[in-house]
């Protein structure tokens, strides 16, 4: 039986969060241990499932690591490639987290092979990683697809290259940056993705002695050198878990100050979004105080990559907008099939329409507690918000979604004053 999570409406969020390491930076520095012998040490990696999957991945290749919790927010993680034997990410664990696909880049870029299951489809849209592939090859490597496999090989080894990205793509950047970085000569990686993640990632590798440069900008040149060395890094903060604890603030007419990170540099237009919603952002030590003024207005957001709205902040935005005064409307420009958080949130008594990639939100007055389950990760906790504000109480199903990227839930909560219940 999965577990479910009991939410108790009309509760005010009121305190601190401390925000977590990033999932979506913590799994391609994981990955990039595949690149050298020598020990990474990574801190400040947040406890949840995809950082365990991402291990047992590593894990079965041979890279041997050691986790120490540092607090119920924070592991340190040191992990050692020196005696991989294995080169093959099985379907297995590649359907259940996509981002299995990261070992890609440093398999290529060390060993000049590898066989990795295509991910195939998933809750929020098809992701092809057609994009990865045509990098891949345009570094020298062959590429054959056989039995849901990506078979891929270099045997003269990786040569830098100049390739330009049709549209832009974080996992794909950032599995090219691993392969060009032992590849001999230079890359340049055009209409490159700009995420945070992805400068922490490279900020990573040139401390292990990588030549990288231009990382956070669309042009990114990659000097191939002939090794990688030991290296300490602190995971960044987990951008998109501070904008969900803002938002949780926001609905429930409270307030919570975000620690651990240089909020204002990791969520521009985020930011700008929630003060044109009527939320007050202040400065305060360690991070960012975003408190409600009592009043939420509605907006028009649109999805773009960095520095845009954050994809990965629409679903819980949209349970604030549900309570907004007013008429909103959302765009939805990156993943084709991510609203399916509105069929839940229309059970609590949201008034969302849907047409294509827009949904227009009609503000009211009350949301309705009801049993709803997660349909993928942000979207599960957009119903957690919803439930947060609602009349009544709610059943949260299928929280394995939540437990992938958002740690120690139930505490962060507590400590603001809001209690949920966990139970089988
Ligand atoms: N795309 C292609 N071909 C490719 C790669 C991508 O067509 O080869 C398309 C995708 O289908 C999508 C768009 O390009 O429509 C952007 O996809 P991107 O590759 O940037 O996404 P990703 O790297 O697979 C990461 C995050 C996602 C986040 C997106 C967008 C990680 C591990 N995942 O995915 O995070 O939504 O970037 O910012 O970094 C999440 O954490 O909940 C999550 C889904």
């Amino acid at each position: 039986m999965t577990e479910k999570i009991k939410i108790r409406g009309r509760q005010v969020l009121d305190g601190v969060v401390q925000i977590s390491g990033a999932k979506n930076a913590a799994l391609p520095l994981l990955a990039a241990s595949l690149l050298s012998p020598e020990t990474l040490q990574l801190t400040n990696v947040p406890p949840l499932v995809d950082v365990q999957t991402m291990l047992a991945l590593l894990g079965e290749m041979g890279v041997k690591f050691r986790v120490q919790p540092t607090s119920d927010y924070a592991m340190s993680i040191e992990l050692q490639a020196d005696a991989v034997e294995c080169f093959i990410a099985p379907y297995d664990i590649v359907k259940k987290m996509r981002a299995s696909i990261l070992v890609l880049g440093p398999l290529l870029s060390r060993f000049g092979e590898c066989c990795v299951s295509l991910p195939g489809g998933c809750a929020i849209g098809v992701r092809p990683v057609d994009l990865h592939l045509r990098g891949m090859e345009a570094l020298g490597v062959n590429i054959s697809l056989k039995d849901g496999y990506i078979s891929a090989k270099a045997p003269r080894g990786l040569r830098g290259a100049d390739f330009n990205f049709p549209s832009a793509t974080v996992t794909g950047t950032e599995n090219m940056i691993m392969a060009a970085v032992l590849a001999s000569g230079t890359t340049v990686l055009r209409n490159a993705a700009k995420e945070p993640e992805i400068e922490d990632l490279a900020n990573c590798l040139n401390q292990m002695g990588a030549d990288i440069s231009g990382h956070g900008s669309s042009t990114i040149e990659i000097r191939g050198v002939t090794g990688l060395r030991a290296a300490k890094h602190d995971v960044l903060p987990d951008r998109i878990e501070a904008g969900t604890y803002a938002l949780a603030a926001g609905i429930t007419n409270g307030a919570v100050d975000l620690i651990g990170g240089d909020f204002r540099r990791l969520l521009p237009t985020f930011l700008d979004k929630i003060t044109e919603a009527g939320l007050w952002v202040s400065d305060v030590d360690g991070g960012i105080r975003v408190e409600s003024s009592g009043k939420i207005s509605a907006i028009q957001v649109e999805t773009q990559p960095f520095p845009g709205y954050p994809t990965d902040l629409q679903a819980q935005m949209m349970a604030m907008l549900c309570m907004a005064d007013g008429e909103s409307d959302i765009c939805e420009t990156i993943w084709e099939n991510r609203f399916l958080h509105v069929a839940e949130l229309t059970r609590m008594g949201a008034d969302i329409g849907v047409s294509g990639a827009h949904a227009h939100i009609r503000g009211v007055r009350h949301l309705l507690g009801a049993p709803v389950f997660a349909t993928d990760l942000r979207a599960s906790f957009s119903l957690v918000l919803a439930a947060l504000a609602a009349d009544g109480e709610s059943i949260l199903d299928r929280v394995y979604h939540l437990d992938r990227g958002y740690c120690a839930v139930k505490k962060k909560l507590a400590g603001c004053g809001v209690t949920v219940e966990r139970f089988r």
